[in-house]
């Protein structure tokens, strides 16, 4: 964990609290980012005044709380672009459904939106709803625009929910959102290093129709590329087949074969701080893959496949090496033989993830990690992939710094 005591000092935190019963959680979000050093102001909307009182977020903040545009006092210094000058951080927790749409779409009709649009301040949200309303195709959308505009989203995490439900869509404890912030503080930790992804599948052709692939989405090493530009590093994803877009500010590099991607990989390496191995690359590939279609005329043929090089194992063997992290996809034992690559292949770190079922690992938009290295590990629970890239990505800076002092 990062340590909390003053790693907020100098932090102009505007925090704005949107209507869900998650609200009442925001007073100790309150009390913990001052702890934490910063200092804070609070803009509830109209919404979340009929869960919280204004005046529990005076007493916490120690400043007034703002409710409105239409504060005549407030408003005769234009009150809404001092505040958003005035801050060096937003965050909006809970952020409702209701709101997610409306920020994601540009409104302006409240002080809350008006501010958002006025703010130059990193920007964050800690959304929290009923489970079917986060996996509404709607929030997932208004959520993916604010990403790709650079807001970071904290959270949710799974869990009981308020309505009796259990699912995604909790508010990420206070706690754990001053950490989401101190993490955007180191942020620039990442500024002046490189970054090599690998993402997605392999594809290993038998003929020019066919193919031996696996389940990958992409999804877990795109949000690593993602969260990496987000603190600054230059990134270099290199994607096997996937139909998912590009992360902003990510250079990105598309191979087809294990062998393309070792390639695409090695060649660019070079001055690398990280490489990290998310990518599920196929251990074979057929050894005569055929230049026309296999016709269907015997009742049973063979294949010969043979041993594909490992990237991370190469990498592993060079003086020069940056910080290795590999992923370890597994459906038992799955610490056990995370270990055991972690040590066989040289790594400085790997995340090992459970396959197999069903809404985390392969193809879905969260998981749960469990970070090993030489001497320690650390369990990361269930989130989306880029809180988890976000939270990898934090311990693996801790490392490399540790180990450059
Ligand atoms: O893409 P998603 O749908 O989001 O799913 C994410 C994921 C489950 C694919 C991802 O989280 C993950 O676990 N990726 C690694 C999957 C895997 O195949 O692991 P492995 O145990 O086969 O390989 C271990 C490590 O060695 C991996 O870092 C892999 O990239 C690397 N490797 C493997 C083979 C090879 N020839 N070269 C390698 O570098």
């Amino acid at each position: 964990m990062l340590t909390e005591s003053a790693a907020l000092s100098g932090t102009r935190l505007l925090l704005g609290v949107s209507g869900g019963i998650a609200a009442y959680k925001s007073a100790e979000l309150v009390r913990r980012a001052r702890t934490a050093g910063a200092q804070v102001r609070v803009v509830m909307t109209a919404a979340a005044e009929h869960f919280v009182g204004a005046a529990t977020f005076q007493a916490l903040s120690g400043n007034p709380v703002r409710t409105g545009l239409w504060d005549p006092a407030a408003e005769a210094a234009m009150g809404h672009i001092e505040l958003a000058r005035w801050a060096t951080q937003v965050l909006v927790a809970p952020a409702s459904a209701d709101f997610l749409a409306r920020y994601a779409h540009g409104f302006g009709d409240d002080l809350l939106t008006t501010l958002l649009l006025a703010t130059t301040a990193s920007s964050a949200v800690a959304p929290a709803m009923n489970q079917q309303m986060w996996a509404n195709p709607a929030t997932i959308a208004n959520v993916d625009t604010l990403r790709r505009r650079g807001i970071a989203i904290f959270g949710p995490a799974a869990g009981d929910q308020a309505c009796g439900e259990v699912g995604m869509g909790r508010m990420l404890e206070p706690e754990e959102q001053v950490q989401a912030l101190i993490g955007l503080q180191v942020g620039d930790r990442l500024a002046g290093r490189r970054v090599v992804v690998s993402a997605g599948p392999t594809f290993e052709d038998l003929d020019p129709v066919r193919f031996i692939g696996n389940r990958s989405s992409g999804r877990m090493g795109f949000a690593v590329a993602e969260q990496a530009a987000l603190m600054g590093a230059d990134v270099i994803l290199v994607a096997g087949p996937t139909s998912l877009a590009t992360p902003p500010r990510v250079h990105r590099v598309d191979v087809r074969s294990a062998e393309e991607m070792m390639r695409g990989v090695l060649d660019n390496l070079d001055g690398a701080d990280i490489y990290v191995g998310a990518a599920a690359v196929a251990d074979y590939r057929p050894v005569a893959p055929r230049p026309t279609k296999i016709k269907k005329q015997a009742e049973v043929i063979e294949l010969k496949l043979i041993r594909n090089p490992d990237i991370l194992a190469t990498i592993a063997e060079r003086r020069e090496r940056p910080f290795l992290v590999g992923f370890a996809a597994e459906t038992d034992n799955v610490l056990h033989y995370a270990r055991g690559k972690l040590e066989a292949k040289r790594l400085d770190m790997i995340a090992a993830n459970q396959v197999g079922q069903l809404g985390s690992g392969f193809d879905s938009t969260d998981n749960e990690l469990t970070l090993l290295w030489p001497d320690g590990q650390l369990a990361l629970p269930k989130a989306s992939k880029q809180e988890l890239a976000r939270r990898l990505l934090e311990q693996v800076m801790l490392r490399l710094e540790g180990a450059e002092r």
